[in-house]
């Protein structure tokens, strides 16, 4: 594929295009995601779960990231690379750009936060100086003691309200992308419809601009409970190739997710 770029992120959703992004931790995956089509390769913080048997992501360090990212940036070759800011990483603009700047070294072409408008501010300070954000709203996993555990999002009409109100506020601040995690369908069509930056969903419905699955997920490996948004691509397949590019099929489709994956 040809090098993904935000501006062809952002013609791929005024065009109505599907995104696809999947999580990536290694560069032997990375090659196969990159040949398969997926256009976003995400480092997430759910390393710590997947690949090193955590329950939560809280633990996972910033050395942790930038060694999947390092490697993740050698196998690719045109995907875009998004590495995650672990917990406690960007608790104010100064040490979110000090750490954003280890990432985009290590190879990252955009960092990714979780938090509503407390984070402005830290999205500015990072876009003026040349770092490209990913928002993260509704269920984040950082938060699971805050939030009492690994709960639906956005149900009430406030919250539902509060989380718009966030991603407008994430958007001024220049902010490129969001996930919107765990909410409902209806909310994350409006979210969608409400920015113009694109929206990725897991579990926030089919009407988001592309969507996200944990790799572990998709081929079914996770050995832990399933979200209810999780699919198995590996069901019917013979190859993890065959697996990932009929997750991207889906996703571009819009056959994937289905009501049953949804809130
Ligand atoms: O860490 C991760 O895998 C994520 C995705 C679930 C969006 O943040
Ligand atoms: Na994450």
């Amino acid at each position: 594929q040809k090098a993904v770029t935000i501006p062809a992120l952002n013609a791929r959703k005024a065009a109505g295009d599907k995104i696809t992004m999947l999580t990536c931790y290694d560069a032997s995956f990375a090659s196969l995601m990159d040949r398969c089509g997926v256009e976003v390769l995400l480092i997430g913080d759910s390393l710590g779960m997947v690949c090193n048997g955590l329950d939560s992501t809280l633990p996972v360090t910033l050395d942790e990231v930038a060694y999947h990212t390092k490697a993740v940036a050698r196998g690719n070759k045109s995907a875009l690379v998004l590495a995650d800011m672990p917990f406690g990483t960007y608790a104010n603009p100064q040490q979110a750009f000090d750490n954003a700047v280890k990432l985009m070294q290590a190879g990252a072409h955009m960092v990714k936060i979780e938090g509503g408008a407390w984070l402005a501010d830290t999205v500015k300070f990072l876009t003026e100086r040349s770092v490209p954000v990913c928002a993260h709203l509704g269920l984040t996993p950082q938060s699971v003691h805050q939030l009492g555990g690994y709960k639906v999002q956005g149900k009430t009409t406030e919250s539902a309200d509060l989380l718009k109100a966030d991603a407008l506020k994430l958007q001024a601040a220049g902010a490129a992308m969001v996930v919107l995690e765990a909410i409902p369908t209806q909310l994350g069509k409006e979210v969608t419809e409400l920015l113009t930056m694109p929206t990725i969903g897991i579990g926030a419905g089919p009407d988001c601009s592309g969507q996200v699955l944990v790799m572990h997920d998709l081929l079914g490996v996770f050995p832990g409970r399933k979200a209810r948004f999780v699919k198995n691509f590996m069901d019917g397949q013979t190859s993890i190739d065959a697996a990932v590019s009929a997750y991207v099929a889906a996703v571009k489709d819009g056959s994937f997710p289905a009501q049953e994956h949804c809130f």
